[in-house]
């Protein structure tokens, strides 16, 4: 078995979707059965590369340039499909670039751990999102998809309290506020299948969040530091924008982030 770092960037460099996903799946199984074993598996290093690789397709296009399709419409449901499958994609990059970027910080075993479950779970959704398309005559890679989301892991790629505050903490947060009003447009479509891959991820991101919340908490014990303040510093640094009601206050107080972490960065008060 190679070290966990290893893995991570072999991920980060492969391009097709679905061979990224199996290759993450298979190393999060590696990493799984020996911690279940009760081992203590390597770590190690790697030269995670700064972009992901990805696929020829989709093409990737400025978000004002992505063409707005109605959700009322097949068309229109294709395309909250494929950009559902993007984000996943992006997610699963995501998770294993904090596996294999951070690694001089010194951190338990249970970080990893998490991590390499978010990307296990990550690589489910992304094929539960291929598959849909495939189902609907589309694929991952049809239609032109968002440019920049791999913004925040540039921007934070020398901060690990700034990739937790932003990336689990504000973006994987935002699924938890818009999943609901997704699930509905499939639901009103009788898209059983679609629901239940979207009931599926609806309910793992919350533990996403969650790690987040927990690891960012754990690193502001260490650094003494006040949890609150030190995410709207940092989500104030790295995030571009205002955070957007309406929340889903119910699930992300699950995940452990209370209303007065995003409510003073909604640049409303
Ligand atoms: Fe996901
Ligand atoms: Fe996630």
């Amino acid at each position: 078995m190679i070290a966990l770092a290893q893995m991570a960037e072999a991920v980060l460099r492969c391009a097709d979707g679905r061979e990224k996903t199996a290759l993450s799946r298979r190393y999060a199984a590696e990493w799984q059965a020996a911690r279940a074993a009760g081992e203590t598996p390597e770590v190690g290093r790697a030269s995670p590369p700064l972009h992901p690789a990805r696929p020829a397709t989709p093409e990737l296009l400025s978000p004002r340039d992505v063409p707005r399709r109605r959700p009322g419409t097949p068309e229109g449901r294709i395309a909250l499909l494929h950009a559902v499958a993007h984000i996943e994609l992006n997610a699963v990059d995501l998770h294993w670039d904090i596996v294999a970027r951070f690694t001089d910080t010194r951190l338990p075993m249970g970080f990893y751990d998490d991590w390499v479950k978010a990307a296990d779970e990550e690589s489910k959704h992304f094929n539960l999102m291929a598959d849909c398309l495939e189902e609907m005559g589309s694929h991952y890679g049809a239609l032109p998809a968002h440019a920049g989301m791999w913004r925040a892991a540039e921007d934070t790629a020398d901060d690990l309290m700034g990739r937790l505050a932003v990336v689990p903490m504000v973006l994987e947060a935002r699924g938890l506020d818009v999943t609901p009003g997704m699930i509905d447009v499939f639901r009103k479509a009788k898209a059983d299948i679609a629901v239940a891959a979207l009931e599926t991820i609806y309910a793992e991101e919350v533990a996403h969040v969650a790690y987040g919340s927990k690891w960012f908490h754990f690193l502001c014990g260490r650094f003494d530091e006040d949890p609150k303040e030190r995410f709207h510093a940092l989500v104030r640094t790295y995030f571009h924008g205002d955070l957007k009601p309406p929340f889903n206050e119910e699930k992300r107080a699950e995940a452990g982030i209370p209303p007065d972490f995003y409510w003073p960065l909604t640049g409303t008060d």
